[in-house]
């Protein structure tokens, strides 16, 4: 990518800065010589995990804090130089649970760093985390940015408000803001305790512990993944392009692939395992989306961004991590 060293010396804060993809970003930021701040509450049924900065402690700062406390956020965006606001609750199905806690940190606190940024720090650049949720069951494939978004569940819902105040806060105030709605990433770090995050952190648990995966439906819906460190690009890329102000981008991949063929590819890769095809428990079934493969063109011709890590490559490197590190892990 063609950054350079923009990145040297500037102050960064991440939101969600111990979870799976905020832990690539910032060990990425480090490398690159910013001066970050990881901000976690590290709620423990959540993603947040302080072995995500393993040998990386030194160079990055942790404040654990949550991102519902408006006067700790009031403080933290001061003088900073950019944000990457990747705070979120992720899960499908705690949100409809539990849909005011979702609320709350998916679009209530978003609104509070909005206008802590407003008050305190105009002029920082702010990159936000949205979803592929958002379109709900695709209406055509691939889904661009013009798609009408008809989320499935609470979580898709309020993380379309946590995205759209973003932008409103770009058209109106002109905060320096950018929304990439992310597709399933995967890859070292990510959540596998439980499918919480998504199906395929399970799955990467299953097969290195040898016991069957689980594929739900009929194993013929489609999806896209990207590798963390082609999100964590992404998220670079439009933090060091002003193009990127008050945009919004897909992100995706050129691979897309069905459930069953993935679960194949990846008992393939591991050398061994067993998957099964069964119904969807019904609290699943009434939120699923069926199909979904991203058009990530914009990002493409705007800003020269697309995936470099195929599956094959990213699955090879994820089960050798969680193999490696699965105590940290479950
Ligand atoms: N992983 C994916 O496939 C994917 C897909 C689409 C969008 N996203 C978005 O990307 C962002 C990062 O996701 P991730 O995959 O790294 O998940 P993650 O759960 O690993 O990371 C989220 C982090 O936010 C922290 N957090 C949650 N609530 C908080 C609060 N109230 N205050 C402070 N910290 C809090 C968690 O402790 C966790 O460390 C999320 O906003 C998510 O919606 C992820």
């Amino acid at each position: 990518m063609t950054y350079g060293n923009f990145f040297a010396g500037k102050r960064v804060l991440i939101t969600g800065g111990l979870g799976f993809i905020g832990s690539a970003l910032g060990r990425r930021l480090a490398d690159l010589g910013a001066q970050v701040i990881l901000v976690d509450s590290l709620i423990p049924e959540y993603g947040g995990n302080l072995f995500n900065i393993d040998g990386c402690e030194d160079r990055l700062r942790v404040n654990i804090a949550d991102v519902r406390d408006e006067f700790s956020m009031d403080y933290l965006v001061r003088d900073q130089h950019l944000l990457f606001n990747l705070a979120g609750q992720t899960s499908h199905l705690d949100s409809m649970t539990d849909p005011y806690t979702d609320l709350e940190i998916n679009v209530r606190s978003q609104v509070s760093i909005l206008e802590a940024c407003r008050k305190h720090n105009p002029s920082m650049t702010i990159v936000y985390a949205s979803t592929r949720q958002i379109y709900g069951k695709p209406d055509y494939l691939p889904v661009d940015e013009q798609h009408p978004l008809h989320p499935t569940d609470v979580n898709g819902i309020n993380k379309m408000a946590g995205e759209w105040y973003h932008i409103l806060y770009h058209n109106v105030y002109g905060l320096r803001a950018t929304s990439l709605r992310l597709t399933n990433t995967y890859g070292p770090r990510m959540r596998v305790k439980d499918a919480r995050q998504t199906f395929l952190g399970v799955w990467l648990r299953r097969v290195i512990d040898g016991e069957p995966i689980e594929v739900w439906g009929d194993g013929k819906q489609m999806r896209d993944f990207n590798y963390v460190d082609d999100v964590v690009e992404a998220m670079l890329t439009c933090a060091a392009d002003p193009r990127a102000d008050g945009r919004i981008y897909n992100l995706g991949s050129p691979e897309s692939i069905s459930l069953a063929d993935l679960a194949q590819q990846l008992v393939e890769i591991n050398g061994g395992g067993t998957y099964h095809i069964i119904p969807f428990p019904p609290d699943r079934k009434r939120i699923d989306i069926g199909d979904y493969i991203a058009d990530y063109s914009l990002i493409h011709n705007e800003l020269g961004w697309q995936p470099r890590v195929d599956l094959r490559e990213g699955l090879t490197r994820s089960l050798d991590y969680f193999r490696k590190h699965h105590p940290h892990y479950w």
